[in-house]
Formats: C-alpha cells, structure tokens, sequence
C-alpha cells in the first residue's frame, strides 16, 4: 500500500505535547490555486518525511512516528502551528534542524509565500547544545558590570571606515575609542584580512592598543576581531586572538554559517563569541517570507554566541521595537521560556546607524542589559574617536541621570559637539 502524498498531515486540535514535540510557527500565503489546508498539507509533509506523492516505500511505521502535524491553521492570518517528533532532530545540530524547518519548503508551489516565525522545543533537545559558554554575564564578569550597582549598558564602536585602515591606524582609533571610555571595539563585519590589513597583524597592534587602554583607564576593555573565513582557517584566527592575549571573536554567523559557529564553539577556547548578522535581512525582512530574526537569534543562543546583534530600534536598519525586543527577550530577558534555562542569555548588542542622540531613548527601551554600539556616531564626530567616545559616554550618563541631553550638553562639551553635528533643526 502507498502511503502519503500531502494528505493526513493537518490534524487540527490533536494538541502537541510540550516536552516531546518541537513546535513551529509559520505564516502561509497559498500557491496560486491552492487552499490554505493544502499548503498546510505540503508543509507539514515536506519539512518532515513527506514528498509530493504517495510512495510505496513509506511504512506506517515511519508515518505514524515521524509525520509532523499541522495542530492549528488560523484562517485571516494564515499562520499555521507545527509540531515534530522529536526523533527528526539530530541533537546538537543547527543545520539538520534548518533542514527540516527551514528547508525545502519555502520552494514549494503549494506556496506563494511562507515564512518561519518562531520555534520552540523542548529542554531535551535544547540542552543538547553547548550554548554560551560566558553569555551576557560572563561578559559582564569580565567588564566589571556584574554587581547590581555596577549595572550599566556596555558601550561599543566599530572601528570606521568598515575597511581601508591599516593595523597601526586602525589600532589608533580603537585606543582613542576606549581611552575615550567605550568598553568594546570590534572589526567591521566584511573586514577579515585583506593586503592593507592582515588580521594578524591586526590583531597583534589592536590587542597592544588594548593593553594601553588598559592600563591607563584602569579599566577592562575588549577587542572583537572578525575571524569569519572557512572553518578551519577561522580556527587559526581564533587561535591565534588567543595567543595573543585576546578574550574575544567575532563571527558573521550568517555568512559562515551557524554550524561553523558550532565547531568554533566546541574547541572551548575560552573566548567570547561575537555574532554579526550580517546578511539577515535577505531571508528575515520581509513579513511574509523567509525566516524571522527571532529564529535566528534562537538558534545564535543555541549555538554559544555571547554577543548578538539583535537591531537598532532608533537607528539605521529595519526592525520595529516590538519585535527587536521580543528577540531580546527571546535571548536574553525573563520572556524567555523556562526549557531555555540551563542556556545562557546572550547579550544584547543594539547597532547600526545611532549615535549620542539616540541614547536616551534606547535606554528607556531597553535599559542596562544591552550593548549600545555606534561606528559612524562616534567616529563621525567632529572632533575624532575620542571626543565621539567622550560624547557617547556622557549620553548614557545623561540618560542615566534622567537629564537631557540639551541640558548635559550644557556642562559637556563633546555631547554639545554632538548634538550639533546630528541633532535635526
Ligand atoms: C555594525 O556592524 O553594526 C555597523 O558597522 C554599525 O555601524 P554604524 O554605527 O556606522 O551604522
Ligand atoms: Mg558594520
């Protein structure tokens, strides 16, 4: 007897159970012709153990076991509810679950769109992953933003232009940047080692203007290099990062791929995982389409990044506030679900197109648990890295305090620097 094709998947009401099934959300617009339970059908099927057609090899057995459920279709909306035997999911690995969830299925002519929204699962299948090894608390520990009274967002800057300096320069402009006060520098997310910068080299001069900063302020600062290549050459970098005195990575999770964040993450090396997510919007900006941001943040959190930029809210790149602090949330806050807590929260990181002015209001948003990152808002300040620093720091007093930042400005003078520069007349 054949078995299948996509029909049998849609079991409206039959209710999952929380501790043996993972559970998928999607947004579905229907191929041309087709009717939403007919999406269903297909997705169901083909991100489980289902093709187009009944197959006389498929046993009852198989079926019965490995079949996912469509358990919920909410017809204005179009968003369907999955659940998967947990079998399907080969512990510890992000790129089988894509592959099921994430796969073939956003091909399918059964739809014009589909999007994966979220996902959830079960502590047994989440713990399997490593997780942070240090998460937004380890970072803290290393900072010295740990205590309650110390609490504070961290404050960051990439070292700008993204790519052109040379590594004495741009070890120059990290110094400025935290002599200036900020806690964190990273590379910029398409610099890796390039002729007029050889990451080792790099590293080598950034991590000795680190050591400067150091010891001067007297306080903790942190250099993220970007180690994105090919597994094994990424290895090399991070090694050598190490070697070097170094307590920081920085990874594009999505163009080197989550699995290649995984392997990074197995060596233990005992260094924080900056993730960039740079090329996320080509499957998480549309809302009818692809993948959201909340899902790969999930799954960064899986893997072990400690860091993760999550949005702007007030800046330069997409993202409604509402759904940035969902992720947030997801990642990092209490909204988290309980199977999540034997994996680390991840910290925050707010970047992309903010500057000084932009700070009181993040803060009011977001609040201490996150990282306030500005490359052009600090080194586009007139007065250079330093002074931007300067300015940066003093928004986040300002904010702090409850005062303006008209009336900080008053007493401040890089904040007055500015708001002259980027406050719109
Ligand atoms: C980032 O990688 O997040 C960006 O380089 C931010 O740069 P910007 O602050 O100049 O927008
Ligand atoms: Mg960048």
């Amino acid at each position: 007897m054949a078995y299948g094709g996509y029909g049998g998947y849609v079991q409206l009401g039959r209710q999952p159970d929380e501790d043996e099934n993972l559970l998928a959300t999607f947004r579905v617009v229907p191929g041309p012709g087709r009717t939403l339970h007919q999406a269903a059908e297909a997705v169901a099927a083909e991100s489980s153990i289902g093709t187009w057609t009944a197959l006389s090899t498929m046993q009852q057995r198989v079926l019965s076991k490995l079949q996912a459920r469509i358990y919920s279709i909410n017809k204005r909306t179009g968003i369907l509810k999955a659940a998967y035997p947990l079998e399907l999911f080969e512990p510890d690995n992000s790129s089988q679950i894509l592959s099921d969830i994430a796969g073939n299925i956003f091909g399918m002519k059964e739809v014009a769109a589909l999007r994966l929204e979220d996902f959830e699962a079960p502590k047994s299948y989440l713990n399997t992953f490593a997780g942070p090894a240090f998460g937004m608390e380890g970072v803290r520990k290393l900072v010295g933003t740990a205590s309650k009274s110390s609490r504070r967002p961290h404050l960051g800057t990439i070292v700008k232009p993204k790519v052109g300096l040379t590594p004495k320069e741009g070890a120059k402009v990290a110094y400025d940047a935290w002599a200036g006060g900020l806690d964190f520098v990273k590379d910029d997310e398409n610099l890796t080692s390039h002729p007029f910068s050889r990451f080792e080299e790099r590293v080598v001069r950034y991590l000795e203007a680190r050591d400067r900063a150091e010891e001067e302020t007297g306080q903790k600062k942190i250099y993220a290099p970007n180690i994105t290549a090919p597994a094994d050459l990424m290895l090399k970098r991070a090694e050598l990062v190490r070697s070097h005195g170094g307590e920081c990575i920085m990874i594009d999770v999505v163009t080197a791929g989550l699995s290649s964040v995984q392997f990074i993450r197995h060596q233990n090396l005992k260094m924080l995982i900056h993730a960039h997510r740079a090329m996320y919007a080509a499957f998480a900006r549309s809302h009818t389409h692809g993948m959201s941001m909340r899902v790969l943040a999930k799954l960064c959190r899986l893997c072990g990044t400690d860091q993760l930029h999550i949005g702007a809210m007030l800046g330069k790149m997409e993202g409604a506030v509402e759904d940035v602090m969902q992720i947030h949330k997801d990642i990092n806050g209490d909204g988290y679900r309980k199977q999540w807590k034997n994996i680390k929260p991840v910290f925050s990181v707010c970047s992309g197109g903010l500057s000084p002015l932009q700070v009181p209001g993040l803060y009011k948003i977001i609040g201490n648990e996150a990282v306030f990152q500005c490359g052009g808002g600090v080194h586009g300040h007139p007065g250079g890295t330093y002074a931007g620093s300067r300015a940066l720091v003093q928004s986040l007093e300002a904010a702090k305090k409850g005062v303006s930042l008209e009336q900080y400005a008053k007493t401040h003078v890089e904040l007055a620097q500015a708001l002259a520069k980027w406050k719109k007349k």
